[in-house]
């Protein structure tokens, strides 16, 4: 099968990871790399021998390049998808997809216009561990889904990160932040979500930053630093979503911070950060928990749902990690965001199917089709 060339726009932390783990996948060919900070560029093309280095206009101008990897900051993310789409290029964001949802809207309208695909991080539902949650629920190993909870609940980043003042803005926070792993986790497991209410609150202003090299200084927080969620799925069950910058010591177990409550049984979820982990279940009439066997094989890390978007331009098929899906995500999390504001609980729409389960194993590094694509 033929490779498709891909260009990075975004060459900061987070390239280092899509540049490795490109490696595993041969249908991703990485022809340019290009930054606002052109010396960004140089420095990772050399550092994984990418052909080209060179400016966001010339990497769009380049017909070779059939897909671009957009890795800028989430500020970013719409403008340089639109200016991607304009192009007639497909376009693979890092999340969020944009950070309102007008943007997202816009970017969607055009890539219909003009026939190109968007896809969007985070891949993570798609790594081994959540693929074998996935595949024992749709087996009925814990029978129907009635509830999930999830959690993800630390002080904030100012004692580490050396620049947090955007972990406070508009469009950070801890639910736009990290949401959009836990609420991808919940769509893989159990369907689109048609409403969700929720109470937000900004609980700790200002912030003293402790890490260097701005420690000392303060950021005034403009975003709810803690957001609480209900969620109700269209197949009936009732999530509960916790996420926060305001919450010190929070004891659940930060390695299964998902839990889906069944009728016959309960899962235990790994961080849908990552794409590995172990997954245990309890059946309602068991004592102890038993570990799932994972049967998926095919590489972990960023770039499998890009891999994946490749595959499924050649085979002509919907790929997984895609633009609808990381758009039920932005509604539902300005949705908690909202519905915290008016009080009034938002109606989501729910017109997008889960994405298939991966198929199992991967021959020569190209990723396999599902026996039967669930949905
Ligand atoms: N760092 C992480 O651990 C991590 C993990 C998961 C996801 N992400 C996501 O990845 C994205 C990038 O994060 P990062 O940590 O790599 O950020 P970063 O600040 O290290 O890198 C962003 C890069 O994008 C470039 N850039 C910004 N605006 C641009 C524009 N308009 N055109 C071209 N280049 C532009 C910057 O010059 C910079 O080199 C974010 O959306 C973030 O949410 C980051």
């Amino acid at each position: 099968m033929d490779p498709v060339k891909i260009g990075i726009i975004g060459c900061g932390n987070i390239s280092n990871q899509y540049l490795e783990l490109a490696r595993q996948f041969p249908i991703l060919d990485i022809a340019a790399c290009a930054d606002l900070n052109l010396d960004a560029a140089r420095a990772q093309a050399e550092k994984y021998n990418v052909p080209q280095a060179c400016t966001v206009e010339q990497l769009l101008a380049d017909d070779r390049i059939e897909l671009v990897i957009n890795l800028t900051i989430p500020a970013a993310h719409a403008s340089v998808a639109l200016k991607t789409i304009e192009a007639r290029k497909h376009v693979y964001n890092e999340k969020p997809l944009a950070v309102t949802v007008d943007e997202a809207n816009q970017m969607l309208a055009a890539a219909e216009q003009k026939q190109v695909r968007i896809g969007c991080a985070p891949d993570t539902f798609l790594g081994t561990a959540h693929q074998a949650c996935r595949k024992a629920i749709d087996e009925g190993v814990i029978g129907r889904p009635v509830a999930a909870t999830a959690f993800m609940l630390c002080r904030g980043h100012e004692t580490w990160h050396p620049s947090p003042a955007f972990y406070y803005k508009v469009g950070g926070g801890p639910m736009f932040d990290m949401g959009p792993y836990y609420l991808t986790a919940l769509i893989n497991l159990l369907g689109p979500i048609a409403r969700v209410t929720g109470s937000a609150g900004i609980q700790i202003d200002p912030r003293t930053i402790t890490s260097q090299p701005l420690n000392g200084q303060t950021i005034d927080v403009e975003t709810p630093d803690h957001v609480a969620g209900t969620i109700e799925f269209a197949q009936g069950a009732i999530g509960t979503i916790i996420t926060s910058f305001a919450a010190a010591h929070s004891p659940h177990d930060r390695r299964h911070p998902i839990t889906i409550f069944g009728t016959e049984g309960t899962m235990q979820v790994p961080d849908p950060n990552n794409f590995d982990g172990s997954v245990l279940v309890c059946g309602v009439a068991d004592k102890e928990w038993r570990e799932v066997t994972v049967e998926h094989d095919h590489p972990n890390g960023r770039s499998l749902g890009v891999a994946d978007m490749a595959h499924a331009i050649r085979d002509r098929r919907p790929h997984r990690a895609s633009g609808e899906i990381a758009f039920a995500v932005l509604a539902a999390m300005q949705g908690f965001l909202t519905a915290a504001d008016t009080g009034q609980a938002q109606t989501l729409d729910t017109s997008y199917d889960r994405p298939a389960m991966l198929g199992l194993g991967l021959s020569d590094g190209v990723l396999t089709e599902p026996a039967s694509a669930a949905k």
